[in-house]
């Protein structure tokens, strides 16, 4: 692992229904981290809801708001951070992620992540009249950056308390590893 790197935090990226959000709960709760989810962030500073977010200005304001956030976060300690789906997709974002946090992607079929979001009329990304596809698309054009996280974990066929204790192993091995920058 990269000596500059300093593992203080630990930070969830992936494509929508992947259990970012359920997952990061158990796992802050485990090593009594803050849990921080980004898109919570947004809604609360926003005063309203993401979609409202969308409709009123556009995505390139949401993205703005998400690269804000992310620059914040580099002032972060014993955080676990669940971050919106769209956000590492942007170099700049999940470099500085990496700066301070083992970045964790949680992986999952496109079938898989359709049966999850189904009926969930919260996403905007996902306002397609075939989400299927859409999600395929969005998932060719951001697995590049998925890919990118130190470490990939899939979560099809696992419960998030499952998911949750991978993702805990591979913390305490990043930790291991840096035996002068410990995050507890
Ligand atoms: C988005 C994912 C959402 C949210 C926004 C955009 C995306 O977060 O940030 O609707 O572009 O994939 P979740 O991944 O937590 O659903």
């Amino acid at each position: 692992m990269n000596d500059e790197r300093q593992i203080r935090n630990l930070a969830l990226v992936g494509f929508m229904g992947t259990g970012k959000s359920s997952v990061g709960r158990l796992v802050a709760d485990v090593l009594h981290f803050t849990f921080l989810d980004t898109d919570d962030v947004i809604e609360a500073r926003a005063g309203c809801s993401i979609r409202e977010i969308f409709d009123q200005h556009g995505e390139a304001t949401f993205r703005e708001w998400e690269r804000r956030i992310v620059q914040e976060l580099t002032r972060r300690n014993r955080t676990v951070i669940a971050t919106g789906g769209g956000l590492p997709a942007n170099e700049a974002n999940l470099a500085s992620l990496k700066s301070h946090a083992l970045v964790i992607c949680l992986w999952a079929s496109p079938e898989k992540i359709l049966e999850r979001v189904r009926g969930l009329s919260h996403r905007p990304m996902l306002n397609d009249p075939d989400p299927l596809a859409r999600i395929r698309e969005l998932l060719a054009q951001r697995e590049p950056f998925y890919r990118q996280a130190d470490v990939l974990v899939n979560t099809e066929m696992r419960s998030p308390r499952e998911v949750a204790q991978q993702v805990l192993h591979q913390f305490h091995i990043a930790q291991a590893a840096q035996p002068r920058h410990p995050a507890s």
